[in-house]
């Protein structure tokens, strides 16, 4: 049977998490896989999931399934968190998935159930992982331009022309904050243009929302979703949990589905319940379940905001620290976008070798295409990570 196959490609960013874990260097840095970190370099398990997971265990009175859309409290609870009342509910559905990767698989298959073989459009660069996940799901894969390699921002007007190409068959693929892997977000005056032009061709968006409280706060990066899903007639949104409650490895996220209407957000929901059914069956509740109780707690919700707003801060402070140190290193503005970035990532623009060096001199870890994890810079080391970054540019 197998001796027809021949060895797939590994994942670039998981493979560099089995590297890391196997280089015995005390002083080595992680800025590579996408997980926050806090000072002492940990991933703890945030307080109000703890407190959330104690009571989830003391009322637990059953295991039985949950039902192909997952649990209820839950989808409520994350469309009020991430559209509020943006769109009339009545044309809206939601389905607890596995992660954001779980739900990007499903509606990308959704997509192509719609659309068989449909173009969808990712920004160039986007996360690895995007590519694979449309490609198994039927759909054909282009690009549209997005980080500008000379100002590490966005190249918005090329972005702009490119959407406005683009025709009502075909799918954009948005990062709705904190753009992974490059950092370099749109402006709101910008989200404003997009969805002009998404409502004008008539393109579906498919807005992937996997950082919602990583870059400026939970209404700023929620933004240009809002913005997009009141101009439009449909969009998808692919949601996680990972990031903003750190349940990573619970796999939580949720698929959202807003059709023109309630009678097709009716038939889209079949099909995507289908979809679900003949993957996985039915979602885990775990994670589902601890940010429901969180979210629907009013004490809890407020510590667990507390909680992501350190985490964010924590970011932007790092950033402003490491760019500080190079600039007083190196008495250049060339890396003060670091700083200007936003969420957990910024794609440094180095070129492969330079990240190669840095592995194998410094013991610093990023992806091959120079992202850094800006959560995993350790405090009393952002000066020796600057040294070695400008060493290895020289
Ligand atoms: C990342 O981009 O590092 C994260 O989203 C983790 C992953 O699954 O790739």
């Amino acid at each position: 049977m197998f001796d027809t196959l021949t060895k797939a490609p590994g994942d670039k960013i998981l493979a560099l998490m089995g590297e890391y874990a196997a280089d015995s260097r005390s002083d080595k840095i992680d800025l590579g896989v996408g997980v926050y970190k806090d000072e002492q370099g940990t991933t703890p398990i945030m307080s109000s999931v703890k407190k959330a997971e104690a009571r989830i265990l003391a009322a637990g009175k059953t295991k039985t399934y949950l039902g192909i859309a997952g649990n209820k409290g839950y989808g409520t609870a994350v469309l009020d968190l991430a559209i509020a009342d943006t769109v009339d509910r009545k044309r809206v559905r939601i389905a607890q998935a596995p992660g954001g990767t779980g739900s990007l698989w499903v509606l990308m298959q959704l997509v192509n159930r719609a659309r068989p073989g449909a173009t969808i459009h990712l920004s160039d660069p986007t996360w690895p992982n995007h590519n694979p996940i449309a490609e198994n799901a039927g759909l054909k894969v282009a690009v549209y331009p997005y980080f500008d390699t000379e100002t590490r921002g966005v190249k918005f007007p090329e972005m702009l022309a490119a959407l406005d190409k683009l025709g009502k068959d075909d799918v954009v693929l948005l990062h709705g904050c904190c753009h992974n892997p490059t950092g370099a977000n749109l402006t709101d005056a910008q989200w404003d243009q997009v969805a002009a032009s998404l409502a004008r061709t008539g393109a579906l968006p498919l807005i992937d929302l996997a950082y919602l409280g990583f870059g400026d706060g939970l209404l700023e990066d929620s933004y240009g979703t809002r913005k997009v899903i009141a101009a439009v007639p449909e969009a998808l949104i692919a949601f996680s949990g990972s990031k903003n409650f750190g349940l990573y490895r619970e796999r939580i996220g949720a698929a959202i589905v807003i059709a023109r209407d309630e009678a097709q957000a009716d038939i889209v929901n079949s099909q995507l319940l289908n979809v679900i059914r003949s993957s996985y069956s039915q979602p885990p509740d775990h994670g589902a379940e601890i940010i429901r109780v969180i979210l629907e707690d009013k004490e809890l919700r407020a510590e667990w905001e507390t909680e992501l707003n350190a985490m964010r801060a924590r970011m932007i402070g790092l950033r402003q620290k490491l760019s500080d140190a190079i600039r007083q290193r190196s008495n250049s503005k060339d890396f003060d976008f670091i700083a200007a970035h936003r969420g957990m990532f910024s794609l440094l623009g180095l070129p492969n070798s330079v990240v190669e060096h840095l592995k194998a001199t410094n013991g610093v870890y990023m992806i091959g295409d120079s992202r850094i994890n800006v959560a995993g810079i350790p405090e009393d080391r952002v000066g020796d990570l600057a040294d070695a970054l400008l060493a290895a540019i020289k």
